[in-house]
């Protein structure tokens, strides 16, 4: 397939997607899912960045952010495993495999080709990578991503599940021809703050308004209790952690600066509610204008 089809194959949305941050604000829904393994998983891949070899075909750019079940805590020296088809379709024992680790910042980057599609008995696969991801050894999720624009996707069993649709990510071509996409991972992992937002409940308090647009954050707590609020930026760095007791459907207001009275940065922010009594977290994500 010559490039011009190929961009009307994949339509140029200029704007990455992000299968993360898609669903920032759906908590207990963060999780990236896991797809079949395949056939052409090989271990002991060499620690490579760029998978490209000698193929001339497409180059494609991906990068992305590996969170942990908090949905935003990065996890830095996770193991991703990569494999994929070349750009004509045919997998290698040694070639377009690699293992990336994510930096201190959780974040990885790998150079390739846009993969070709596969005949899977009398359809073709659509262009995919393959991911297995393990921290320390032990595994966590395997998975693949896919590109919007794909006909093929609809008539891939794995592709067209509905939990594979967050997987699917845009690309945009660069001036050179080169293919862009962003990849965000969420992996069942506690994060820095051992919290698991998976499974926290999200109704026990509300706060407003949102955006902020002056220094004042409202909550109101459903019912009555003590324990720790806590606040982080989107990195997962707490910006204050305080003991509060509360009655039920009281307000209290939370002053949004430090102790210079410099209002906090705009950006979104990760409110806790962390009980005395109960296990997992309330959360509420709100943002400063
Ligand atoms: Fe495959």
């Amino acid at each position: 397939m010559d490039r011009r089809n190929l961009l009307k194959l994949l339509p140029l949305s200029g704007v990455t997607s992000m299968l993360n941050f898609s669903n920032l604000f759906a908590a207990g829904d963060c999780l990236t899912s896991s797809d079949i393994l395949g056939p052409y998983y090989k271990p002991n891949a060499p620690y490579i960045n760029d998978l490209s070899g000698q193929d001339t075909g497409s180059k494609l750019y991906i990068s992305g952010t590996v969170f942990a079940s908090d949905c935003i805590s990065p996890l830095p020296n996770v193991t991703l495993e990569v494999w994929q088809a070349d750009g004509q379709a045919q997998y290698h024992d040694n070639g377009f495999r690699a293992k990336i680790m994510t930096d201190k910042d959780g974040q990885y980057a790998f150079k390739t080709v846009l993969p070709g599609k596969y005949l899977n008995g009398s359809y073709y696969r659509p262009r995919h990578v393959h991911y297995k991801v393990s921290v320390e050894g032990i595994e966590y999720l395997t998975t693949q991503i896919y590109f919007q624009g794909d006909p093929s996707i609809t008539q891939d069993p794995w592709a067209s599940d509905p939990g594979a649709q967050q997987r699917i990510i845009s690309l945009h071509v660069d001036q050179q021809g080169s293919y862009h996409g962003l990849a965000d991972i969420t992996i069942q992992k506690e994060g820095p703050l051992g919290l698991d937002l998976e499974s926290a409940n999200q109704t026990q308090f509300q706060v407003y308004p949102n955006p902020v647009v002056g220094d004042e954050l409202n909550i109101t707590f459903g019912q009555g209790g003590q324990g720790k609020l806590v606040l982080t930026d989107i990195n997962a760095k707490v910006i204050f952690n305080k003991e509060v007791s509360f009655n039920a459907k009281q307000n209290q207001t939370i002053n949004l600066a430090d102790s210079n009275g410099i209002r906090y940065a705009k950006g979104l922010y990760i409110l806790y509610f962390i009980s005395s009594n109960e296990k997992n977290p309330c959360v509420k994500r709100f943002t400063i204008a």
